[in-house]
């Protein structure tokens, strides 16, 4: 089967890298790609949100599954878009991917279900937001609705912040914003849950905790995502019933009585407090870099699990872990989250020859002629797997300076809550 992958990222060459051992997987087309998924794919410079572009594209190389990595196209209804035709679509459709896509969406099937999740107020203008901001209680989060790639969220500790938070989302910088999100801030530790699902079924696909800020000790600017590693610490059977019990289970029903049809990664995104799951998001995706992390101990074959989904196969299928330990450290460019410089070599990559157990998975990353150049703020990842945390941790860092890039930086301390030195 020829297979095309929508995406650039670092969880996007690692799908493709997954793909491509698999003996039913022939020729891989990344749109767009990186330099990464270069070597073992055909990169097509196409723009994926245009559907037409990319059916006619898949038509004459006769590419019949598609695997969507990021939400937008999701979101767009990329999946709606090819229901009928002949090549078929791994991932959520329109209605379904409005848990992403809306945050009040997500919010009023909590509420209606009675989902644990912080509490929240949703207002229309910015006089509201400001009248109820005036009594509140501070920190609280303020949350833009819709996509906003990752910067709709606002943890404001005083009315000041709330107040330039709401101001910034009524003038629409994430687009005209008709509502707002206020919600309680939630205090204790994150974990991030994933499922897949066949729209009737689903079947657990790993648990990991990533480190969003851009300094040591968890400190700084929010970014993409500097590390991760796999499982959760968090993760034992008693919280893990009551993540299916209370949160999946009632969403998915939600989502089929809405008419949606969900085939597709989930990413249930939560804050444990006092061993109590709350849902803070849902992402109708994979997680990156928590993809990068998780696929590597993944022992099932990933084509398998993607067209039992799209199958309605999924009860038959039995997905397999490694019990080993996983970690993920993203090499960036000087200056993220802020301004940084792109089209810097990256000498000496190709030689670095990383052993069974690690992978260097590109994110920005472009090849041309000349050798590899850096093409984003998230420029490689590496990951190593082994029995404990430390030897990851330690491996991956070993790598990382034999590279030794000058642009870059990397945080030292990914996974610093489970490894006790
Ligand atoms: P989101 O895009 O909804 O995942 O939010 C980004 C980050 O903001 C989350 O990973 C949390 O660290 C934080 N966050 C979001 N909502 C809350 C909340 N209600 N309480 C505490 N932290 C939150
Ligand atoms: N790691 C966070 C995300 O993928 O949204």
């Amino acid at each position: 089967m020829n297979v095309g992958i929508i995406g650039s990222g670092g969880r996007e060459h690692a799908i493709c890298h997954t793909l491509s051992k698999s003996k039913k997987v022939s020729k891989i087309f990344c749109f767009p790609g990186n330099a990464g998924t270069s070597f073992i794919a055909q990169n097509v410079n196409l723009d994926p949100n245009d559907f037409s572009e990319l059916e006619k594209y898949c038509i004459k190389k006769e590419v019949n599954f598609l695997v969507v990595g990021p939400e937008k196209p999701l979101v767009n209804g990329i999946v709606d878009y090819f229901k009928g035709k002949p090549i078929r679509v791994f991932g959520p459709d329109k209605i379904s991917s409005k848990l992403e896509g809306s945050k009040i969406f997500t919010k009023k099937i909590c509420q209606r279900n009675n989902i644990p999740t912080s509490r929240f107020k949703i207002y229309e203008s910015l006089n509201e937001t400001l009248h109820f901001l005036k009594n509140s209680l501070f920190p609280i989060v303020i949350k833009a609705d819709g996509l906003a790639s990752g910067k709709g969220v606002y943890i404001c500790k005083n009315f000041n912040d709330a107040k330039m938070a709401s101001e910034e989302i009524f003038n629409g910088k994430f687009g005209i914003a008709e509502q707002i999100l206020v919600e309680e801030f939630l205090d204790g530790e994150e974990m991030s849950y994933f499922i897949v699902t066949d729209g009737k079924n689903y079947k657990f696909f790993g648990s990991a905790q990533d480190h969003k800020r851009v300094g040591e000790g968890d400190t700084g600017k929010n970014t993409g995502g500097m590390g991760c590693y796999s499982p959760s610490r968090l993760l034992n059977d008693h919280l893990e019933f009551k993540i299916k019990t209370k949160i999946i289970e009632p969403t998915l029903n939600a989502i089929s009585e809405h008419g949606g049809d969900y085939k597709g990664f989930l990413y249930i995104g939560l804050m444990i407090k006092n061993g109590e799951p709350f849902l803070i998001e849902f992402n109708v995706r994979m997680g990156d870099p928590e993809c990068q992390t998780i696929l590597p101990i993944l022992k099932t074959d990933l084509m398998d699990i993607l067209t039992s989904c799209c199958d309605g196969t999924l009860n038959k299928l039995k997905i397999n872990f490694s019990e080993s330990k996983s970690i993920c450290v993203v090499l960036c460019s000087n200056g993220y989250p802020e301004k940084f410089e792109n089209n810097i070599e990256i000498q000496d990559l190709e030689q670095l020859k990383p052993l069974e157990n690690q992978n260097i998975f590109h994110a920005g990353t472009l090849k041309t002629e000349e050798g590899i150049f850096s093409n984003g703020g998230r420029v490689l990842n590496f990951v190593s797997t082994s029995d404990d945390f430390l030897a990851c941790r330690v491996e991956v860092m070993n790598l990382i300076k034999k590279l030794n890039w000058k642009n870059g930086y990397f945080r030292r301390d990914i996974g610093h809550k489970v490894i006790k030195l």
